[in-house]
């Protein structure tokens, strides 16, 4: 495949979300096809399956439940949104993928990580982000941040244990793949962050042969 396939991960609060959309911004005025998409979500099916997982009626549903919620949307986010983006040469990127399974549902609820990786490889045909900006923002910080935007969805809204071991789990993955996972300080000003966040884009695009200079 041609593109490239960009992913954004760190607890809720760490600005990921704007982030992303400083990044697509930038591409976008260079004069790269820019696709972006979600997780939970990115097309219909994946936005109605978000409305169920992250909905604090569903207090009931089950660890399996939830993982298998998520690798359903992501199943689906990758053959209509991603692939076919990819495939035309187009610069992908996504809020969230495989680590934010790992994180939250084997790290945070502490279902079996081989498992998890199988659903996901079945899920996304073995598709891997070419590059990975992991947001990093302590857990009391995160939801400090958290606090102040109001109501929690059923996620958030679990307690800080949770939220410290999905943390630890990010910092096992960054340990785990050096190359293709980058921390970003989320302390840092939202301008240095996204001079950051676009210069390391584009040293990646160059690398891939993405763009010539
Ligand atoms: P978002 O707030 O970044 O859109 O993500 C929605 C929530 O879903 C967030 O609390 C993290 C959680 N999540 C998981 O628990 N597992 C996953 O695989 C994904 C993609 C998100």
């Amino acid at each position: 495949m041609k593109g490239m396939f960009i992913t954004v991960e760190g607890p809720d609060g760490s600005g990921k979300t704007t982030q992303l959309q400083l990044l697509v911004r930038a591409l976008t005025e260079k004069g790269y096809e820019v696709v972006t998409t979600r997780e939970p979500g990115g097309t219909k099916v994946g936005n109605s399956i978000r409305e169920v997982l992250l909905s604090p009626e569903h207090d009931e549903m089950t660890a399996r439940v939830e993982m298998m919620l998520y690798a359903a949307s992501r199943a689906q986010n990758v053959e209509q949104i991603i692939r076919p983006a990819l495939s035309r040469g187009a610069v992908v990127v996504c809020d969230r993928f495989v680590d934010a399974s790992i994180a939250y549902q084997g790290f945070g609820l502490g279902y079996d990580l081989e498992q998890i990786l199988a659903l996901n490889e079945w899920a996304t045909g073995g598709l891997k982000p070419d590059l990975t900006f992991l947001f990093d923002l302590s857990p009391t910080q995160a939801s400090n941040r958290m606090k102040d935007r109001g109501q929690l969805d059923r996620i958030e809204s679990r307690d800080e244990a949770f939220h410290q071991r999905v943390y630890d789990g990010f910092q096992t993955l960054l340990g785990e793949h050096p190359d293709r996972m980058v921390r970003i300080d989320a302390n840092e000003t939202i301008e240095s962050i996204q001079d950051e966040v676009f210069d390391i884009t584009l040293e990646r695009l160059r690398e891939r042969g993405v763009i010539e200079s």
